[in-house]
């Protein structure tokens, strides 16, 4: 699933996972507080960082697919909010450190080459106290035929959650299977890893 997979999808009419935030991520409304930074990384279309810009947080939303950050864009003014939008891959950005309260991932899989990388980068990026909040497809997903990565080797374990965030303290982390209700890629059950954790 490379640059020009995701690009041709979002260049689809509407939303592919539609426009209201992920649910899980809305079940933390009352954790976010305006003012504060808020990095969306994988954000595609923009339904969660524009939520988030709705909650009145600073959003940076980053994503390597320049379909999506523009329809990302679009969306927040649209919802007559701001995010600020950065087209890049995760793999070659500057990250920047100690900068956010959270760093929000929902349904983003990176190859295993560079997962528990990537993974370091984004505890890098929140500040002492701040707060991870991801969902990931886990392996139990290939059992299912809601969305997500169709391969083994791109699916995510609570314990490999666990070890690539063992610098956090975990406060949740489970897998679990859910009802999908998230535009048309995204429908039915799913099994997937949740995770909040905190850097001390
Ligand atoms: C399944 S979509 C999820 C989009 C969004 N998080 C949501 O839930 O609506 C995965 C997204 O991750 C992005 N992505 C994957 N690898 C990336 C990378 N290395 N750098 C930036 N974005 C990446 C893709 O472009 C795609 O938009």
């Amino acid at each position: 699933m490379d640059k020009s997979f995701w690009d041709s999808r979002y260049a689809e009419d509407g939303f592919a996972y539609g426009i209201a935030v992920n649910e899980f991520l809305s079940s933390f409304e009352g954790a976010f507080k305006a003012g504060q930074k808020v990095l969306v990384i994988g954000d595609g279309e923009g339904r969660n960082g524009v939520w988030l810009a709705e909650q009145g947080c600073h959003v940076v939303s980053v994503d390597s697919s320049n379909v999506g950050v523009k329809k990302a864009q679009e969306l927040a003014s649209e919802k007559g909010v701001e995010i600020e939008a950065i087209c890049a891959d995760l793999n070659d950005w500057t990250w920047p450190e100690s900068e956010f309260d959270f760093v929000v991932i929902i349904y983003v899989h990176f190859p295993p080459e560079v997962r528990a990388f990537l993974h370091q980068k984004v505890i890098s990026a929140l500040k002492p106290g701040g707060q991870l909040i991801m969902e990931s497809f886990s392996p139990a997903q290939l059992h299912y035929s809601s969305g997500g990565p169709p391969v083994l080797e791109m699916l995510y374990t609570a314990d490999m959650m666990q070890d690539d965030f063992k610098l956090l303290e975990i406060q949740q982390l489970e897998e679990c299977v859910i009802e999908l209700n998230e535009g048309k890629y995204h429908c039915g059950e799913g099994a997937v890893v949740r995770l909040v954790a905190k850097k001390s």
